[in-house]
């Protein structure tokens, strides 16, 4: 598109405000400015406004929920076996080279308040090693266990995909190959106020953030990658999010109840806390598995009990999904797109004097439009929802203090290093409470699920040791 049928594309839509400070810019500001317009889907833009903003929008009414069918714990002696049959299978399919790992990792991280990507937070407990360096020495351990390729693909935003590259490269790729490592970027969307209109960061540029880890499913498709997998042989994806810091990366008897079910987009669900707790909901959704966000989960249906008053809807999501790479593909035929949700948030911007806008404490002056991974789901053939053990899988670094944030994340890899550590046969002091009464981490490249603790060579485990193994 020309510049002049941009200009008037852009009015066309309601939109010429962005242009205010035109007569001022550089060549350089106009051209990023234009560059930023003419990559705008005003289209889109129109629709989102009318559909989510307008003071007509249709409320959405509540959803029909019924709880989601789900594969728990294992209690009897049969069910064990079904899960060791299904470790076997996801097992084989490792060996075969048949699964890449795919983490989502393009988020802002506001509520951490931690400058840079997520990834690179500090999160061990005796050592400096980073979230990235956690994840990246499992799959370095995995590589090695099954003999696998096990690509991994890893999805950043512009806002932090050159700090992520950069991290990687500064540590050598924590010893994995960088060729068989691949970073997509997800797109961005533009931030709008109430009324729809665009929102300047500046004078010359719009406010812009990510599009959602929905945003992964294009971006598998278009950045190459999904053509990449199928070229290694991989046809099973596990979907990780960078924050949870006990994901069980590429676990077998995740993916043997995935592939035995012929499933194409499988869920691990614990169950939630209590029910005021920030996950979502693993659920019939209208009929349709799905996953229903807390914000969206009404008050009655969080608080709903069975008769022995669990709750009805515990099935928490904790973000971790196996994809069919085929599926991904499939969702991407015909530009399918997930659909948008629009969050209210704080947005940095420039008002019509051109300086920035002073926010108050709080105060939501715009509008963000995202896509959720899980909107996938009811489009699946076939889906698992397989319930975990939350101190086996789900310890995620979400706010700067309190729950779910690194403290709670580094007791719970103590805790974790520590349960190992007593079944492999090591006798670890314990608080009067249960807790570990010492600080342990542990490498999983020393063991990543438990295995081979038994023959290593540890000093006296005495209360109150920081010991790194
Ligand atoms: C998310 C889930 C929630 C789940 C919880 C478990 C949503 C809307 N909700 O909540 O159902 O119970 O995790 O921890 O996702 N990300 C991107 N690009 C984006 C946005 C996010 O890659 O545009 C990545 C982040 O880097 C992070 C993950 O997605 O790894 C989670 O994002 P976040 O916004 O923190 O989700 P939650 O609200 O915590």
């Amino acid at each position: 598109m020309n510049v002049k049928d941009l200009l008037e594309t852009i009015r066309a839509h309601g939109q010429a405000h962005v242009l205010a400070f035109w007569d001022g810019l550089d060549e350089a500001e106009r051209g990023r400015l234009l560059g930023q317009l003419a990559a705008l889907d005003f289209g889109l833009l129109d629709r989102l406004t009318k559909d989510l903003l307008a003071p007509d929008a249709a409320a959405s009414k509540p959803p029909v929920l019924e709880p989601a069918p789900l594969i728990e714990l294992p209690k009897t002696e049969a069910e064990r076996d079904r899960f060791a049959e299904a470790r076997a299978a996801g097992e084989a399919a490792l060996r075969a080279g048949r699964v890449g790992c795919f983490l989502v990792a393009g988020g802002q991280g506001t509520r951490l308040g931690f400058d840079g990507p997520k990834g690179a937070y500090v999160i061990g407990p005796v050592t400096r090693r980073t979230i990235f360096q956690l994840h990246a020495e499992k799959i370095l351990a995995l590589r090695r266990r099954y003999g696998a390729k096990l690509p991994w693909v890893v999805m950043t935003s512009t806002a932090n995909d050159a700090a992520t590259r950069a991290f990687f490269e500064a540590r050598g790729f924590f010893g994995l190959d960088p060729a068989s490592v691949r970073f997509i970027v997800q797109e961005n969307m533009p931030a709008v106020d109430r009324r729809g209109k665009l929102l300047l960061e500046t004078r010359s540029s719009l406010a812009l953030s990510p599009n959602g880890h929905g945003g992964s499913i294009k971006a598998l498709h278009e950045s190459g990658a999904c053509a990449w997998l199928a070229e290694q042989g991989v046809d099973t994806l596990f979907y990780f999010q960078v924050d949870n810091v006990l994901v069980k990366i590429a676990d077998p008897v995740f993916l043997g109840f995935h592939l035995q079910a012929g499933a194409e987009m499988s869920s691990k669900a614990v169950r939630k806390r209590d029910w005021r707790e920030k996950v979502g909901v693993l659920g019939r959704v209208d009929g349709r598995l799905g996953v229903i966000e807390y914000s969206d989960l009404p008050e009655d249906l969080a608080k709903a009990a069975n008769p022995d008053g669990s709750l009805r809807f515990a099935a928490g999501n904790i973000a971790i999904h196996l994809l069919d790479v085929g599926f991904v593909e499939r969702l991407n035929a015909g530009g399918f797109r997930l659909p948008f949700h629009k969050a209210e948030k704080a947005v940095p911007c420039v008002g019509p004097d051109g300086r920035p806008v002073q926010l108050k404490p709080g105060e939501k002056n715009g509008v963000k439009f995202e896509t959720f991974v899980f909107d996938a789901l009811p489009r699946a053939k076939a889906s698992v929802t397989l319930e975990v053990a939350r101190e086996a899988d789900f310890a995620p670094v979400k706010n700067a203090e309190g729950e779910d944030s690194p403290a709670t994340a580094r007791a719970y890899l103590v805790a974790e290093a520590a349960a190992w550590l007593e079944a492999a046969g090591r006798r670890v002091p314990r608080q009067p409470g249960g807790m570990p009464d010492l600080c342990l981490e542990l490498s999983p490249l020393t063991s990543f699920d438990g295995q081979g603790l038994a023959g290593l060579t540890l000093p006296e485990l005495k209360p109150g040791l920081k010991l790194a193994l």
